[in-house]
């Protein structure tokens, strides 16, 4: 029989998977409410999808249209998610969103400021007022940088390089560890837990052209879906509008929406705003329906309706591979976005910096002067584990997810922005609710060997057989059907 006596254990009231800014807020959470508090992650600190979104945090401050209100917040986020959104998600979320990007700028995110003084926001698509709450084009990197540095000075224990592999759960069925392996050396590790609560970000890796880093292999949704718990909505899957795609090597990179924030524009080779041409009829009250009523909105004319560069991302996306499709696509199969004719040179620098910065290195290409070629890339996955919407907890006991690997929150297609607000929000609850939860169970956790010894088997016996299907060929084929149109 398999020895696994001699694996290391360690024991957390609360072990977090996924270290992006939805687990960072969990981990957060549960160390403040006096639980003992591990992270696993894969990669290394810092090293999150979090960082790509860029353009900012959604959450109705009204700090630049008082109009703004968490029931529009509400309403835009239930019409982009096709109505297919849990809505208890959607009214938790778009609620508590402003106090936890206050409590962000507490704890020394640097926002970009209105002329008052207040943080500042940006439009974005789908949004009916100026909400994304901004940092230049890096907010995710900011949230990031400014959540792990809160987490560790709390006393948050992080295990980096390390694959979660198996939950363990006890003889009722309850959550009580993981277990998991070092990348650097490949020796197992188990963690014991009363709660485990999973923030391991989507799964973009499963498509050719993607926004997502080497780190987005759908882990969570497995972690959870073999310990028992149900997966919903797996089909919703989101492409942003923009994502480069030239030079090959850069392929599928992230643009970010806020190009189109700040007043780009999306041309075909005819030189065409041909996003007019591409407004559904739900949006047709507020879109703007001519070249000039959408510059007279960018000028800050009130009544003015929104340009339709903002209508939301499937819209957007659909438009450009339709486009395309007609024989109207830029010269490497995409659509142009020029900010360089909207923003003088020193505001595209100010606002965009990440973006200036990116196209100048990969694509040898100065946005102050050129228009960008994009096209859509697989950036977010709306599906994922069912939680419930007030505790978080899956229909396991004792496990929880939030962030991208969790389900119902953005329907069938997510609002940019939304999602930094959802990894506050929802990383908040996850990391609350699994302390009330761990905090009712007196005895530690009770792992079962045999458990232990079948996870260790079944990560090694690749290593020991002769024939089988090559993981690497079987990804790539993966990559193909699913990039399939
Ligand atoms: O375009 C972006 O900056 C991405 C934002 C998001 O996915 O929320």
């Amino acid at each position: 029989m398999l020895d696994v006596s001699g694996i290391k254990v360690i024991e957390h009231d609360i072990l977090i998977v996924g270290a992006g800014g939805a687990g960072l807020s969990a981990a957060i959470e549960a160390s403040g409410m006096g639980m003992s508090t591990g992270i696993v992650m894969k990669s290394l600190l810092g090293k999150a999808h979090t960082v790509m979104a860029e353009g900012g945090i959604a959450a109705a401050l009204a700090n630049v249209d008082e109009r703004d209100h968490w029931k529009i917040h509400f309403r835009d986020t239930m019409r982009g998610g096709k109505f297919l959104n849990v809505w208890r998600m959607a009214e938790l979320h778009a609620k508590i969103a402003p106090e936890r990007v206050r409590l962000l700028e507490e704890w020394g995110a640097v926002f970009d400021r209105t002329q008052k003084g207040l943080i500042n926001q940006r439009n974005f698509g789908g949004h009916r007022y100026p909400r994304l709450a901004h940092v230049g084009d890096r907010t995710g990197l900011e949230m990031i940088r400014t959540l792990q540095d809160h987490g560790i000075h709390q006393g948050i224990e992080t295990y980096m390089e390390c694959t979660a592999l198996d939950l363990l759960k006890n003889e009722k069925g309850e959550v009580s560890g993981l277990v998991c392996m070092w990348r650097e050396t490949g020796t197992f590790i188990i963690f014991k837990a009363k709660a485990v609560i999973l923030a391991t970000g989507g799964g973009g890796r499963g498509w050719e052209i993607t926004s997502n880093s080497w780190e987005y292999t759908g882990d969570g949704y497995a972690l959870a879906y073999e310990a028992g718990a149900e997966l919903m909505d797996m089909e919703f899957t989101q492409f942003h509008p923009t994502g480069m795609v030239w030079p090959p090597s850069v392929k599928g990179t992230l643009v970010t929406e806020s190009v189109r924030g700040e007043g780009g524009l999306l041309l075909n080779s005819k030189g065409e705003r041909f996003m007019f041409n591409y407004i559904p009829e739900r949006f047709r009250s507020e879109t703007a329906d001519t070249v000039e009523e959408a510059a007279r909105w960018l000028a800050g004319e009130p009544g003015a309706r929104r340009p339709p560069e903002l209508l939301t991302r499937d819209v957007v996306a659909r438009a450009i591979n339709a486009e395309v499709k007609a024989g109207r696509g830029s010269k490497h199969g995409g659509a142009y976005l020029n900010i360089a004719t909207q923003r003088s040179a020193e505001d595209i620098k100010k606002k965009l910096p990440s973006m200036y910065h990116q196209f100048k290195v990969l694509a040898e290409l100065d946005i102050t002067k050129e228009p960008m070629e994009v096209g859509p890339t697989c950036h977010y996955f709306m599906g994922g584990i069912r939680v419930d919407a007030d505790t978080t907890m899956s229909s396991v006991p004792g496990l929880f997810a939030c962030g991208e690997c969790a389900a119902g929150m953005h329907g069938a297609n997510r609002l940019g922005g939304n999602s930094l607000s959802d990894l506050l929000v929802f990383g908040y609850l996850s990391g609350k609710n699994a302390s009330v939860y761990a905090g009712k169970i007196a005895q530690p956790p009770d792992v079962d060997q045999d458990q232990i010894r079948s996870i260790v088997k079944n990560a090694t016996d690749i290593l020991n057989r002769e024939s089988g299907e090559n993981p690497y060929l079987l990804h790539e084929e993966l990559e193909k059907i699913c990039s399939r149109m």
